[in-house]
């Protein structure tokens, strides 16, 4: 069982036994969860290890949820690890693995927050569950909310494409197109239906859900029998995901089953990089900046007000680092991804990738280092991001010459 003793403020040391205060009444920031795990010995680790659930519910004990019958689960999580030999010798690294998180339920890294926020929903008795989005944690929240049994509200900017949200409209959600910034406008409404309507939030602000992204530690110490690796590399937006994997491998070491951590290391797109900024100013909060355009539309994100100064922390402690991609790099990497792993990912997910080989051209990360490259969402998602030409789609007679033509003309 999951023992959440208290959320406290990691800024003023504030602490609340409430599981519905997100924010520190004194300072604003999000509270932490404290989970109970002292108890925890290594035969507990090694009934974790071999338990017949490979999800991320293996790891009960260290997520914030009571009762065994809470879980709200689509088996998210125990996604491959994969050594990609042909992409590792192409740039350099011996030892790179893919985590392949494009296999989740509903096809993004979003499902190990949902999987965890939404079974506390259950547990407390909320009827609807609420997120903003503009497309991944959108159909995250609507999948894990109708397995749970709980209503859905998803708000959407104006201008949103239908097929970033088809996703959630399919699961059932109630989608709500807002006219107005998603930044801005949609946030400040966001905010005023928590208030108003009680609604359960599911965004990065939502301490208990967050707690979700710690699973990808768990799952590498196990995948890779107690070798840890040398560099995690993680695309980042809000900072969940670098916050999250920190606490994981900070519980992991100490309870003494494991000896250190990974470096991490945040990748972001070089047009939404505020993390980036403000790690090589060498601050401790992120300065918001307005995010350009980038073909990794889900992390264009250009204010981490919730975990991004926690998200730097982590990066620091780590002795990791923060390196954007320009969009070229990332469309490279989503190519190389799909052509010499056989993982087809979207590009905010390749960024992972990209980011790997700039740091492996510029020598900070050597030809024998354990890295590990998070894949955060499928391919499929962002499929206009293939250029798919004319050509490749006009029709052949079919005869043996033209197939042969069509061949030649692909190949040269
Ligand atoms: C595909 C993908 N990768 C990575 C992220 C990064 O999120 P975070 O930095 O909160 O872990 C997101 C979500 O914003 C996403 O949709
Ligand atoms: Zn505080």
């Amino acid at each position: 069982m999951g023992i959440v003793s208290k959320l406290h403020c990691p800024k003023c040391n504030y602490e609340s036994a409430s599981k519905t205060l997100f924010r520190c009444p004194e300072c604003r920031r999000v509270l932490e969860v404290d989970i109970a795990i002292g108890h925890l010995s290594r035969t507990d680790f090694v009934r974790m290890r071999e338990g017949r659930d490979r999800s991320i519910w293996r790891w009960f004990d260290f997520f914030p949820v009571a009762k065994p019958s809470s879980r709200v689960s689509l088996g998210e999580g125990g996604t491959p690890l994969i050594l990609a030999s042909r992409l590792g010798a192409y740039i350099g690294i011996h030892n790179l693995y893919l985590k392949n998180d494009t296999v989740l339920p509903t096809g993004s890294l979003k499902d190990r927050s949902n999987s965890v926020g939404l079974s506390v929903a259950k547990e407390l008795g909320f009827d609807t569950a609420t997120v903003m989005s503009t497309g991944n944690a959108a159909a995250s929240v609507a999948a894990y909310a109708a397995a749970a049994g709980i209503k859905s509200v998803v708000m959407v900017p104006a201008g949103t494409a239908p097929s970033k949200i088809v996703q959630a409209i399919a699961y059932g959600a109630n989608v709500i197109v807002v006219n107005g910034d998603f930044d801005n406008e949609v946030a400040k409404l966001y905010q005023a239906a928590l208030q108003e309507f009680g609604w359960y939030d599911c965004l990065s602000s939502n301490p208990f859900r967050d707690e979700g992204k710690k699973s990808y530690a768990y799952e590498m110490v196990d995948q890779l029998d107690g070798r840890i690796p040398d560099w995690v590399i993680h695309p980042t937006a809000g900072g969940t995901g670098i916050y999250a994997m920190w606490k994981g491998y900070q519980e992991f070491l100490s309870l003494g089953w494991i000896e250190r951590a990974p470096k991490l290391v945040a990748a972001q797109s070089e047009a939404a990089a505020p993390i980036v900024a403000a790690f090589e100013k060498g601050l401790a909060d992120v300065e918001p900046i307005v995010a350009r355009e980038t073909i990794a539309e889900s992390i264009q994100v250009g204010n981490p007000a919730s975990l991004g100064w926690r998200a730097l922390a982590a990066l620091r402690e780590s002795g990791g680092t923060a390196v954007a991609a320009s969009d070229v790099e990332i469309i490279e990497a989503r190519a190389l991804t799909a052509t010499l792993a056989g993982i087809f990912a979207e590009p905010a997910a390749a960024t992972s990738v990209a980011v790997a080989k700039k740091l492996r051209a510029a020598g900070t990360i050597g030809p024998g280092d354990i890295v590990v490259c998070n894949l955060t969402g499928h391919g499929l998602k962002q499929p206009e991001a293939i250029r798919v030409s004319e050509k490749e789609l006009t029709p052949i007679t079919p005869t043996l010459e033209s197939l042969r033509e069509q061949i030649q003309r692909a190949q040269g």
